[in-house]
């Protein structure tokens, strides 16, 4: 089994592959990151388990491949792939001057690396890891499981952004390309899904909400006044779904779209 990813979720979808008995394989640019991972995963996990990280830049096709053989030539296959990278800044709470990010004047160069990140990433590790899929003997032949945002689905609402004091123009935004790479995974995972929809390669995607980081109280305030259930959500209430969708539990699942968002983009 492989994932992809550190950060705050990665380790989740870590701990999914482990519940069901797989290995992860981590894959992240910063081997800082990999290392808090890799230690947390080890401190609630039995010690013995396999946890594999690669050091990459998943833009770089060249390294994915070499990733690709390496883990071949060692397994013999691969089961999951979760595309779960994205450029997602957390400004939430943060009083710096985001005129930049702002569309008026947004930068192309950010524009740029943001899609690079969060689309092409995820075309790159899909055609790679997801050819190697292909080839298995299994049946089923494998899980793509495509990561967006309730931002997939709705327009960020930037009020709970704002803050007071601070002059309109370097008012917090979320960024339009964070908008528009959440919008494009579902559309990949549309393709992907009937593309291979015959050859047992099934494709999905989670939109994970309003996750609760030790954001300030005025920011968890405002937004959790926009979800019905009136709370954010903690990161491990996401661990069970993962592994549905990435096991046979899921089986008849392909190109859908599943959303935990505690309701809000019901309202
Ligand atoms: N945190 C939230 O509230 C939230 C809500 C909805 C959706 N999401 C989505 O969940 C996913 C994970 O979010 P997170 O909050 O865990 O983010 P995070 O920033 O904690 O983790 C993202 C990871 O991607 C890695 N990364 C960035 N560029 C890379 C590259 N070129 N190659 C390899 N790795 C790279 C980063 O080093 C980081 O470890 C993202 O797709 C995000 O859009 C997050």
């Amino acid at each position: 089994m492989r994932n992809h990813g550190g950060g705050l979720i990665g380790e989740r979808h870590a701990k999914a592959v482990l519940s069901g008995g797989g290995i992860p394989v981590l894959l992240d640019i910063s081997s800082a990151g990999l290392e808090l991972v890799k230690k947390e995963l080890e401190s609630s996990f039995d010690v013995n388990k396999q946890i594999e990280t690669y050091k990459v830049d998943i833009t770089d096709n060249n390294e994915l491949n070499k990733i690709k053989d390496a883990l071949m030539r060692k397994y013999g296959h691969i089961d999951i792939l979760i595309n779960n990278a994205a450029n997602n800044p957390k400004m939430e709470g943060g009083s710096q001057n985001m005129d930049a990010i702002r569309f008026h004047n947004f930068p192309l160069e950010i524009w740029n690396s943001d899609i690079s990140v969060g689309l092409t990433g995820a075309f790159l590790c899909s055609q790679v890891f997801g050819s190697a899929m292909e080839n298995s003997k299994n049946v089923n032949k494998g899980v793509i499981l495509n990561i967006s945002s309730d931002y997939g689905l709705i327009s960020p609402d930037q009020r709970v952004y704002r803050r007071e004091g601070i002059k309109e123009e370097q008012q917090l935004v979320k960024p339009i390309s964070y908008s528009v790479v959440k919008h494009g995974i579902i559309g990949m995972t549309k393709y992907l899904a009937t593309y291979w929809a015959k050859t047992g390669i099934r494709v999905n995607t989670l939109c994970p909400a309003s996750l609760f980081n030790n954001q300030d109280s005025e920011f968890v305030k405002k937004i959790s006044e926009l979800i019905p259930m009136g709370r954010m959500s903690d990161p491990d209430e996401y661990v069970c779904t993962v592994l549905y969708l990435i096991s046979d539990a899921s089986s008849y699942m392909t190109g859908s779209t599943v959303v935990l968002d505690g309701g809000r983009t019901s309202w």
